[in-house]
């Protein structure tokens, strides 16, 4: 965050339905994100990833960059390590994040792993930003998206980010996420818009108060 630029927010959406529920979500944390002055941008984990990580030691090439030949590598190194923020929208896929998402994640590693070149800058880059979740799922018992959260919310610990809140939507139809019976839209709206100001605390023994 630098004082004479808008923050920064970037909104990834990976499911693989444009119009589907976790794109709605989306849709509503963009609203509320711009709302708030924020520099916001909907993405949709299909359009920069065609491929799941690969081996780095045989994918690399000589001068220790992934091959893989897709929209990630731009997106992570020039646009993700530059911003603020991030909200992923994920459906719930088997109990668990969509692959899109996981692969998110996963392809990160190509670029902290030590034998990247510019790996040192990505390790400091990638720590200090806000983090958000969007769920969406079928069915709709209370824990339906705790693993996901759990997951998010372990990322965030490790690279010294701030998880600063998770809304999950009810739907199965494309769209039906907002006949939600808990506002979930409004929650996603609600969370785009607070997102750099809500407060978050997350203590060690020896924090300061
Ligand atoms: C592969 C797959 C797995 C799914 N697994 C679950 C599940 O474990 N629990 C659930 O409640 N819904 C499950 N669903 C339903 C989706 O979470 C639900 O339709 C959601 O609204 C889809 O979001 P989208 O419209 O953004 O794609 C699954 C759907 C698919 C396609």
């Amino acid at each position: 965050m630098t004082a004479d630029r808008p923050r920064r927010l970037l909104i990834l959406v990976a499911s693989p339905r444009r119009n589907g529920n976790s794109a709605l979500l989306a849709d509503a944390a963009l609203r509320g994100a711009h709302a708030a002055g924020l520099d916001a941008s909907l993405h949709f984990a299909d359009d920069l990833m065609q491929t799941f990580l690969r081996d780095c030691r045989d994918c690399r090439d000589e001068h220790g960059r992934c091959r893989i030949d897709d929209g990630y590598a731009d997106f992570f190194l020039d646009r993700f390590l530059e911003a603020d923020g991030l909200v992923l929208s994920t459906p719930v896929y088997w109990y668990g994040m969509s692959a899109q998402a996981k692969a998110f994640f996963d392809r990160m590693f190509c670029y902290v792993a030590r034998s990247y070149p510019q790996s040192q800058r990505v390790r400091e880059r990638i720590q200090g930003k806000r983090v958000g979740l969007l769920t969406a799922s079928e069915e709709m018992y209370p824990t339906i998206g705790l693993s996901i959260v759990n997951q998010v919310q372990e990322y965030a610990r490790y690279t010294h980010s701030q998880f600063v809140g998770a809304v999950h939507g009810q739907g199965d139809r494309r769209g039906s996420v907002r006949e939600d019976r808990h506002g979930a839209m409004a929650a996603a709206e609600a969370l785009g818009r607070q997102f750099f100001e809500r407060p978050h605390a997350d203590y060690q023994v020896d924090s300061v108060r």
